[in-house]
């Protein structure tokens, strides 16, 4: 989590120096008295920036006590994820009491991230905005980008997804080749200084996904469905047509493709390490429903059903959709990726 300074009970004193931003400076100060055996906890929130302002909030009882070490990580998992957003341009109605967490799906291109945006957004209380990085202008330089966030982050971002006054959880997805990594540190510092919540989206197979990737650039150009191109379809007529396509792999590149991909997912999850975020893999969803109230849970909503509409593209056996299969087939027989070849998803 950020830099915080806490102070346990007077005998435990655990300090993180607070690291200075030429943008946030925060500290946060713990205090927790033991009170008739119940736990009670302040919050001293100061923020110095363009404004200063000074918060007090009462913020939680526990009723048994707990090692000092199991409230911080639950003060640290819940405190600053829970926010009373005011928007500019609409008011919030009978939910302003409502507390909004803040999310990030952080994701790949094919890795089922539009399905499972889909699948959060049936939900009444979720607002997930869609790729909104997949415009350049928003991405330009990092104070783009933080505009960009804070105008999501206050309810004041509007597409089809924006749930408005009753949003429980506000987000959208972004792609790691959005600016992701390439302002990782100002966007950890942001995640944690603002309190957002990162849902890691990965795919396992990246076999699976480079030939979902391949068909999709091709159809970006062929326009397989009347003239149109769709990255998302909804019957199994749409899916017949797009993977009719059949793409040829590079087997010579293939095996570093692949690495190259696992070592950017490695990477996100080692510089996003400080955030609050679960990690979530695009086949565990297909097969496991828990995998839903998980999400739910870690975004604090009630639960509910949730439903999508898309229909997968490539359905069955990949060899049935890569032209030169002999050629992969023969390049990743014994090595790590081998099990590519042969997974259902
Ligand atoms: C970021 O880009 C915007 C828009 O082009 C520009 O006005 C601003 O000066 C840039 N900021 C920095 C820090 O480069
Ligand atoms: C979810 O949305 C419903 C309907 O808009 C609203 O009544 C309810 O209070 C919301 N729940 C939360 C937790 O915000
Ligand atoms: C393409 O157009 C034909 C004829 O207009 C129509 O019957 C068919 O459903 C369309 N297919 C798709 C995938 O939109
Ligand atoms: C396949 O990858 C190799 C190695 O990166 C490259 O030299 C070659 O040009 C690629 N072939 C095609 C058809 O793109
Ligand atoms: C994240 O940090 C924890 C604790 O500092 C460490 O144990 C873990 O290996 C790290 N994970 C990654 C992916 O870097
Ligand atoms: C499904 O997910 C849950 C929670 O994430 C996990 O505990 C369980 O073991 C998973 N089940 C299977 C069959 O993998
Ligand atoms: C796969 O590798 C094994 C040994 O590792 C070999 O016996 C087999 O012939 C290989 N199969 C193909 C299709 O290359
Ligand atoms: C790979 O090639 C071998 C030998 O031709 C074959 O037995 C095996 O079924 C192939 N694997 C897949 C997944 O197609």
């Amino acid at each position: 989590m950020a830099e915080y300074i806490y102070l346990v009970n007077k005998d435990t004193l655990i300090i993180k120096p607070p690291k200075k931003s030429p943008c946030f400076l925060r500290t946060i100060v713990l205090l927790f008295a033991m009170v008739c055996g119940v736990y009670i906890c302040t919050i001293c929130l100061k923020q110095i920036g363009t404004v200063t302002k000074i918060k007090f909030q009462n913020i939680q009882v526990i009723e048994r006590p707990s090692p000092d070490s199991i409230i911080i990580t639950e003060l640290e998992a819940q405190i600053p994820t829970l926010h009373y957003p005011k928007p500019e341009t609409f008011s919030r109605g009978e939910c302003t009491q409502n507390p909004v967490r803040f999310f990030a799906i952080l994701s790949m291109q094919r890795s089922g991230s539009g399905w499972f945006e889909t699948l959060l957004n049936s939900h009444i209380n979720v607002s997930s905005n869609g790729e909104i990085f997949s415009v350049m202008d928003r991405r330009k330089n990092i104070s783009t980008i933080i505009q960009t966030l804070e105008k999501v982050y206050n309810l004041d971002w509007f597409t089809s997804a924006s749930k408005n006054e009753c949003s429980a959880a506000v987000g959208f997805k972004w792609m790691l080749n959005q600016g992701l990594m390439q302002h990782h540190k100002e966007i950890v510092e942001y995640f944690n200084h603002r309190g957002v919540s990162a849902i890691f989206l990965f795919r396992r197979n990246l076999l699976r996904r480079m030939v979902s990737v391949l068909a999709n650039s091709y159809d970006r150009y062929a326009k397989l469905l009347n003239g149109t191109h769709k990255s998302h379809v909804h019957s199994q007529d749409e899916a017949a047509a797009l993977s009719s396509y059949k793409p040829m792999i590079n087997s010579t590149s293939l095996i570093s493709d692949l690495k190259d991909v696992e070592m950017a997912a490695v990477k996100a999850l080692e510089y996003f390490n400080s955030t609050r975020h679960m990690v979530l893999y695009y086949e565990d969803l297909v097969t496991n429903h828990t995998k839903l109230k998980d999400v739910q849970e870690f975004l604090g909503l009630p639960r509910m059903k949730l439903t999508s509409r898309q229909v997968k593209i490539h359905k069955g056996s990949l060899s049935d959709f890569v032209k030169n299969w002999d050629d992969v087939n023969k390049t990743l027989n014994g090595t790590e990726y081998e099990s590519f070849l042969r997974a259902d998803y």
